[in-house]
Parts: C-alpha cells; sequence; structure tokens
C-alpha cells in the first residue's frame, strides 16, 4: 500500500475527494473507490473492465507482455519443467512443493479420488445425450449433499479436506460424464498412476484390455491442465468467488463456477471453436469466415480469437499449438484438416488490418480443441476438461478469498434508469 491519492473533484462541490492509491507488486495501480459511497456516487464499469474486484497472490497476467504468472513462475516454465500436480500444489500453497511434500499431497489426492456408490445412480437421471457441462454442474454441486460433516467454511479443516475432495474427484465425475454418454460401464480410478494417467485412464480404458495410456498423451493431458489451471479474476473465477462471498459451500461455489465456464466466449470457446473450424472445414473458406468476423451486422465471431487480458498474445496458445504439434506427430496423424485450416486461419488473421488493430490474437482455446481432438475427446467434453483443470484455480482463489480476514459479501451497486415511483390507477 502507498500514501500515493487520487484526487476525484465533483461538479457543485468546493472540495476534491481523496482516494488512496494501492501499488501493486506487479500490474496497474488500483484508486480505492470505496470512500466514494459516503459521497453519494458510485463508479460504473459492465463487465469490470477497469474494475479489481480483490487483492490476490495467486496468479498475474500482463497482457500487453502475453505474460502469465502461477505465483511468479512463468506458464511456458511450468509447462516445461513441472507437472500438474507440482502446479495444483503451487496454486493452492504458494510454493512449488519438495519431494516428500508432493509425495504427500499427492497421497492426499488419491485418498479422495473415488466417488460415493450412491453417486453413481445421479447419472441415471440424465439423458445418455445430456451435454456433459450440464452433468458436471449438477453432478459437483450435489457433492455437498454427501459431506455434511465439513461444510463449515469458517473451519480451516473443513475447507482444507472439501478442497482436497473437489480437485481428486473432478476427473472422475468427468470422465463418467464421458463414460455414461456412451453406455460405457464407469472406470474406477488407480491411485498407482498420476492425476492426468488416471484421467485418460478412467475415460478411455475398457474392462475387457489392461492397456495403459500411451506417455506421450498422458503427457499432453497433463500441460492441457497446467495451461487452463488458473487465470487471475476471469468470470468462472468471479462467479466462485461471488458466490463464496455469501457463504455458499465450495461444492456450490464450484458448480456456479463450471456453470459459467459453460459459455462459448469463456471455457466453452474451445467446443465452439472445434465447430467453427470444422464449419469452415478448408482453406479455400477462411476468406469468408474472416470477412463474417468482421461484418459488425454478423453475430459471427472468431472463435479462438481475441482476449479481455491478452492485447499481444496469450502464452498458453503458444504452448498449446507446439503441443498439437508433438501429438499429431506421436499420432502420425497428417495432413490433418482441421489442424491445416487452423494454422492457415491463425496466419491470415493475424496479417488482417481488422485483427492487428483490435488485438485479437489466438487464445488458449483455439489450438486447444485440436489436440484434445487428436487424444480422442469428443467436442462436448472440451470444456468439462477446462472446468476439470480450472478447479484448482477456483479451489486456490476461493480459499483465499474466504481465509481473507476482513472479507465481505459481493454486493455491486447499479446505474438505474428505470420509471421513478408510481401508483397502480385504480
Ligand atoms: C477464455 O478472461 C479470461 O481469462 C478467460 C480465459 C481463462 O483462462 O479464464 O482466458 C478463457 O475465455 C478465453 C476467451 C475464449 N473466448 C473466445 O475465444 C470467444 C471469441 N472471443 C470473443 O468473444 C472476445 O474476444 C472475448 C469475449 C474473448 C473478449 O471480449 P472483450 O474483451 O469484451 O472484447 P470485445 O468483445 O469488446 O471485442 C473488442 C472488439 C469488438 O469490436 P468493436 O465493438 O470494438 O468494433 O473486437 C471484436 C469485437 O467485435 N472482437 C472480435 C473477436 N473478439 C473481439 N471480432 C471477431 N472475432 C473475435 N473473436
Amino acid at each position: 500500500m502507498t500514501n500515493k491519492t487520487a484526487k476525484l473533484q465533483l461538479p457543485d462541490r468546493e472540495d476534491s475527494i481523496e482516494l488512496p492509491i494501492y501499488e501493486p507488486t506487479l500490474g496497474n495501480d488500483v484508486i480505492d473507490v470505496r470512500p466514494l459511497v459516503k459521497e453519494g456516487v458510485f463508479t460504473y464499469d459492465p463487465g469490470f473492465m477497469a474494475t479489481a474486484s480483490c487483492e490476490s497472490k495467486i496468479t498475474f497476467i500482463d497482457g500487453a507482455k502475453g505474460q502469465l504468472l502461477y505465483r511468479g513462475y512463468s506458464i511456458d516454465d511450468l509447462a516445461k519443467n513441472a507437472d500438474f500436480m507440482d502446479v495444483a500444489y503451487l496454486l493452492l500453497n504458494g510454493e512449488l512443493p519438495d519431494a516428500k511434500e508432493k509425495e504427500e499431497f499427492i497421497s492426499r489426492i488419491n485418498n479422495h479420488t473415488m466417488v460415493h456408490e450412491q453417486m453413481l445412480t445421479f447419472f441415471n437421471g440424465f439423458r445418455r445425450d445430456a451435454h456433459p457441462m450440464a452433468i458436471m454442474v449438477g453432478v459437483i454441486g450435489a457433492l455437498s449433499s454427501f459431506y455434511h460433516d465439513s461444510l463449515d467454511i469458517t473451519n480451516p479443516e473443513h475447507r482444507d479436506i472439501s478442497g482436497f475432495r473437489i480437485i481428486a474427484k473432478i476427473p472422475t465425475i468427468a470422465a463418467m460424464c464421458y463414460r455414461y454418454s456412451n453406455g460405457y460401464p464407469f472406470v474406477y480410478p488407480q491411485n498407482d498412476m498420476s492425476y492426468a494417467e488416471n484421467f485418460l485412464h478412467m475415460m478411455f480404458s475398457m474392462p475387457s484390455e489392461t492397456s495403459r495410456p500411451n506417455k506421450i498423451l498422458v503427457d499432453a493431458m497433463d500441460k492441457i491442465f497446467i495451461l487452463h489451471a488458473d487465470h487471475e479474476q476471469n468470470a468462472s473465477t468471479s462467479t466462485v468467488r461471488l458466490a463464496g462471498s455469501s457463504g455458499a459451500n465450495p461444492f456450490a461455489c464450484i458448480a456456479a463456477g463450471i456453470a459459467c465456464l459453460w459459455g462459448p466466449a469463456h471455457g466453452g470457446a474451445n467446443e465452439a471453436c472445434l465447430n467453427m473450424l470444422e464449419d469452415i472445414g478448408s482453406v479455400d473458406n477462411i476468406p469468408e469466415a474472416i470477412r463474417r468476423a468482421k461484418d459488425k451486422n454478423d453475430p459471427f465471431r472468431l472463435m479462438g480469437f481475441g482476449h479481455r487480458v491478452y492485447k499481444n498474445f496469450d502464452p498458453r496458445a503458444t504452448v498449446m499449438r507446439e503441443t498439437c504439434h508433438e501429438v499429431l506427430d506421436e499420432l502420425q496423424i497428417k495432413d490433418q484438416p482441421l489442424f491445416e485450416v487452423a494454422m492457415e486461419l491463425e496466419k491470415i488473421a493475424l496479417e488482417d488490418p481488422y485483427f492487428i488493430e483490435k488485438k485479437l490474437y489466438p487464445n488458449v482455446d483455439f489450438y486447444s480443441g485440436i489436440v484434445l481432438t487428436a487424444l480422442g475427446i469428443p467436442k462436448n467434453m472440451f470444456t468439462v476438461i477446462f472446468a476439470l483443470a480450472r478447479a484448482t484455480g477456483w479451489v486456490s482463489q476461493w480459499e483465499e478469498m474466504v481465509a481473507e480476514k476482513n472479507q465481505k459479501i459481493g454486493r455491486p451497486r447499479q446505474l438505474y434508469t428505470g420509471p421513478r415511483e408510481r401508483k397502480i390507477n385504480k
């Protein structure tokens, strides 16, 4: 904090209003506008384009530099030199684990990978063709009905075990969504496998076979989890924080985050992007797609392009593109039309004045759909995997908020332009 202040001069006021300015470790200074309430004015910022909703020590994004840091470590450093359990521990605890800490952390996760058998009957209530995100919202929210013994969020031990249960069970439930929609038997977790390997095992192994997931694909999945784990106060994380600010239990908060992530402007963009690439179909149709994306009267947008914060490039897209090449090479997937369309679309869009002027670059969702397709994962599971990875970030952010000593319920105000008070004409 500093003793810098901003002075706001309002019309018909003699004195200016002094507002404290706080300096961050990294990023923009923030002006504390709370004193405005007693001055009888509000700030106006739909979409929170210029609003810091909280103080956080977890993740930092520099949109101009294309930088993403988890507790100070860059995303490309972590993607190259850590695995998802390292990253999960880092986000939750603030430091990378040593060997003993990592072993204990994994052991605690493994104690919670199974779900209550009663949970299995939940699935039977859904249509087989239900969107897996609809199932995830319902089933994750329902987890709170199994843990009445640990829902007191003021109790650090309750918060701790709930966080582990969410992180440990979300891969199991995500895989169950896939199995259920395909009529396959559910597969129990195998705790001698890594987090990513276990997920692919629960997704694809068959009782009639004993194969284990391909290591290259496991590494790619682990990297996808790392890239999607957290991302400052994005829409779904802000949803989790707002839900948590009312004292709602963590399972309900994570279910709210999953619901928000589902939107095509947010986590649903990976599925929407693949649909778009399939609709474009070939490089010959790219110019028409670019034309439509620029047409103000056409709601079509290039899915996987643009970002509220990144105005240079999304460092996750860079890592994802490399992973894409590795997976396609490992699987000997040649002339993958979607990948060719994606590469050509990226090239053309990045040379187009409209995209350059509006600083629209590929984001994390642009290549993830191609990698996930190559891994054999259907489109309707893409956002489920995003939610699986982001659950660790959501739990970390929720824990940071709940542990905040003077945390208050989130309750934005408004600019009211509706009718003045009036009476019913009898
Ligand atoms: C994620 O916030 C996060 O951190 C999110 C995320 C995370 O990890 O949590 O990074 C994950 O959600 C990534 C984004 C995935 N969404 C998409 O790929 C969907 C396509 N992108 C757009 O919907 C859009 O770019 C957003 C929603 C991502 C960002 O929107 P903003 O910041 O509100 O910007 P905007 O919509 O006001 O766009 C600015 C201008 C507009 O033109 P003008 O009104 O100024 O003339 O750029 C245009 C938009 O029309 N524009 C696009 C475009 N994205 C923005 N034009 C064509 N294609 C696009 N994709």
